[in-house]
């Protein structure tokens, strides 16, 4: 499939360059619990596996891993910046079994394969409505194939610090906000389970994960992703310039401070099987 030129309008962060520290943090924080979820459903040796809204290629690469000798990641997402690190990162690990591409979620239904393993994590939240993406997904499944997600919800986040911290608070109302703007699917960590239910999805099983962040590098995860969604936060006046930059100072004491510590988004994990 060739590669296409696409934009988002319905997703505030930055891509590329711009926003491949915070992922990386990110991913060293999830992904212990993201890939025991993926082993426990299945994932193993030789599975056809598709990957949506890829980013930078952590969790397709160790998928990858898994799925060797003979299997494939076939990893999705609209951004050609993105793509272009996702496919240094993989190559840095000396992984050869991803085929990078780049597809916007709307467009799933050109795909000419099916998948024995389908996953994603934290995109179909920027690409409402989602339910009709789930029945492309469901499609796109071989028989008995599962598909795992990773979802959050970002009215009710389940954010928290000890002690307790308004700059926290400030950081979940802003990114209600800029999701309400965006359109984005706000809570579907908790629609999903009917999403799937209704597709059709058998043996549905889901729990929740919520890491708790302790160092000051987990802790810039708060204070990156306002400077990364800087320039959409003011186009859209959920902040004037200066309120932003005293904001961002006091996420930077905050993440420096080594006497407080907050669980950070407290994502559902699901699996269904066609
Ligand atoms: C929050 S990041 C998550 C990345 C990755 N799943 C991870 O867990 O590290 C969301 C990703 O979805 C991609 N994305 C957003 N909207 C998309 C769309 N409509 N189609 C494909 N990719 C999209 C973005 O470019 C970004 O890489």
């Amino acid at each position: 499939m060739k590669d296409q030129t696409l934009s988002n309008k319905n997703y505030f962060i930055g891509t590329g360059n711009t926003d491949s520290e915070r992922l990386r943090i990110i991913n060293n924080v999830y992904n212990p619990v993201t890939f025991q979820f993926l082993k426990e459903s299945g994932l193993s040796s030789n599975k056809n596996v598709l990957e949506i809204g890829c980013g930078y290629g952590h969790t397709a690469i160790l998928i990858a891993q898994q799925i060797l000798p003979n299997g494939k990641v076939t990893a999705v997402d609209y951004s050609n910046d993105t793509l272009e690190i996702a496919r240094d990162n993989a190559k840095k690990a000396g992984i050869s079994n991803i085929d990078f591409i780049s597809m916007d979620i709307n467009n799933l239904g050109l795909l000419d394969q099916t998948f024995d393993f389908i996953f994603g994590r934290w995109v179909l939240e920027f690409c409402a409505p989602v339910k009709e993406h789930i029945t492309n997904i469901y499609k796109l499944l071989k028989s008995h194939g599962v598909f795992v997600y990773e979802a959050l919800n970002l009215i009710n986040s389940g954010h928290f610090s000890v002690p307790k911290s308004y700059v926290v608070q400030k950081w979940c109302n802003t990114f209600i906000k800029i999701g309400e703007i965006y359109n984005s699917e706000l809570a579907l960590a908790d629609s999903i389970y009917f999403m799937l239910k209704d597709t059709g999805f058998k043996d549905i099983y889901a729990r929740r994960h919520q890491p708790i962040l302790t160092t000051p590098e987990e802790k810039t995860l708060f204070r990156l992703a306002i400077i990364n969604s800087k320039a959409n936060l003011l186009k859209n006046k959920v902040f004037i310039e200066s309120e932003l930059n005293k904001y961002i100072d006091e996420l930077k004491s905050f993440e420096n401070n080594n006497n407080i510590i907050s669980g950070f988004f407290n994502n559902t994990l699901i699996r269904g099987f066609r």
